[in-house]
Parts: structure tokens; sequence; C-alpha cells
């Protein structure tokens, strides 16, 4: 479902992500851990197109990466869901209207967009919300919803960066029940977290720590058998 082999990307001449290899099945569950500015965004943002794969090539739900055009970017993004570090919502929107938005663009009626849009709210406690503008809403609130609109898809991967940044500590465990109870049903979830609790919280999660951009952990993380593994087996033996 998901392959990286020896992805790499620089801005400028700093090297924000080198040599990165690994891949994922349907229904992992990877922990992207590092110290602020290690790469975990650049990461996420080449997985789902946002930057383009240029050194390394990248294989996303059946979509090659490399050179991937614009027009095929809209298909990858119907199987693949962000939620973003910043959120990223309509701030003059209400919280149904966010959340409703992805599933208006693939004319799903009205009524049926309706019952999923309650439900996920309903999962994430936000129901009560449901016809408040975002921009009234408090950081964690927001927060929820850019998770709402992710998981309304029903993705077949979850990317999300910092989700639970904003949350205090129940609702932060609260929103990793959400996440696993999508991964449950089989939906492949890839977090970027500067948080340990919530990698130690989550028994036989699989687990990869970048340090400048380079691969400076893993575990029960595969590398692609066609890597140029040795820098990834030197890693493998600290672990
Ligand atoms: N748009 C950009 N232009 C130039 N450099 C960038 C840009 N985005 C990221 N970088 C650099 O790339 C490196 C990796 O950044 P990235 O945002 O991926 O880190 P991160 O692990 O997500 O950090 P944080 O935990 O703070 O979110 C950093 O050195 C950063 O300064
Ligand atoms: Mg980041």
């Amino acid at each position: 479902m998901l392959k990286l082999n020896r992805l790499s990307y620089n801005f400028g001449s700093n090297w924000a992500l080198k040599d990165i290899s690994f891949s994922l099945e349907k229904g992992d569950y990877l922990y992207v851990t590092g110290p602020s500015g290690a790469g975990k965004t650049t990461l996420l943002r080449l997985i789902f197109g946002l930057l383009p794969v240029t050194r390394g090539k990248a294989e996303v739900c059946g979509f090659t990466m490399n050179g991937i055009h614009r027009s095929a970017l809209p298909l990858l993004r119907r199987q693949v869901s962000f939620v973003f570090q910043d959120f990223k919502i309509l701030p003059h929107r209400t919280v149904a209207e966010n959340v409703a938005l992805a599933l208006q663009a693939r004319l799903m009626p009205e009524q049926q967009v309706r019952k999923r849009v309650r439900a996920v709210l309903r999962g994430l406690d936000m129901e009560r919300k449901a016809d408040t503008r975002c921009e009234v809403l408090s950081g964690g609130e927001q927060q929820r919803v850019a998770v709402a609109r992710a998981v309304v898809t029903n993705p077949q991967l979850l990317l999300a960066d910092e989700p639970s940044g904003n949350l205090d500590p129940e609702l932060s465990l609260r929103l990793m029940d959400v996440f696993r109870h999508f991964n449950s049903f089989g939906t492949t979830v890839i977090l970027a977290t500067h948080s340990r609790e919530l990698l130690s919280s989550h028994k036989g999660a699989k687990m990869l720590q970048l340090e400048n951009g380079q691969m400076a952990g893993a575990s029960a993380v595969n590398a692609p058998p066609d890597a140029e593994a040795t820098q990834y087996a030197a890693l493998r033996r600290q672990s």
C-alpha cells in the first residue's frame, strides 16, 4: 500500500529528508517521531503529493509519486486523507459544512452526507458544535474538525501531522481511540508526533524515528526488498 525507496528531499542546500526506505501493508499503524525540524511533515507532504518526489521512489496506494500528473492528485486524495498541523479548515463555514465538503465533492446525496457528518462528529464529541462557525472554536475543537474532515471519506490511508498537539491529555487519548477505531477497520495510519506517551500507549504499532531527515531508528518497519539497505540494516541492528 506504501513503498518508499531511498526517498530524499532538499530545500535548497538543506536536506529535509535523506534516504528514507520502508514499506507499509494495508492496516498498518506507523508513528513517525523525531524532534522539531527532523523531517516528519516533509515526509507526509511527499506521500500526499504536496511536494514532488524527485529523489528516490515512492508508491502510495497504487500511485507512482515520481512525476505524478497534477490531474491524478485528486484521485490519489480520494484514497489518502491528511490532517494538517495547522488544520486548514474554512473559518467562516460551520463545523458540519467543513466536514461535508469532501463528501459533497463526490456528489454523495445530501441526506447521506448529513448522516455521515453527524456520525463522525458524534464520535469526536463535536456534535453539539455542528452548526458553529469554525472561527469561534477553540484550538482543540478546530483540530477535531480537521480530523473529522479527514476520516469522513473513509480513506485507505490516513496521514496525521501532530493531530493531538492542541488537545488536553484526555482528548488526546480519545482522539487516538478514533484513529485506532478506523485502523481496526483496515485504514492504514501514519501519525507524526513528538509525543513519546502516545507511542508507549500503543503496543505493537510500528515506529520510525527521524533525525535531521534521516532514519535514526525503526521498529517493526519493513524495508522494501529492493532498497539499498546498508544504512537500514545498520539501523535495524540498533533497534
Ligand atoms: N518550505 C520550506 N522551505 C525551506 N525549508 C523548509 C521548508 N519546510 C521545511 N523546511 C526545512 O526542512 C526541515 C524539515 O522540516 P519539517 O517541517 O519536515 O520538520 P518536522 O519534523 O515536521 O518539524 P516539527 O516537529 O517542528 O513540525 C527543517 O530543517 C525545515 O527548516
Ligand atoms: Mg511538522
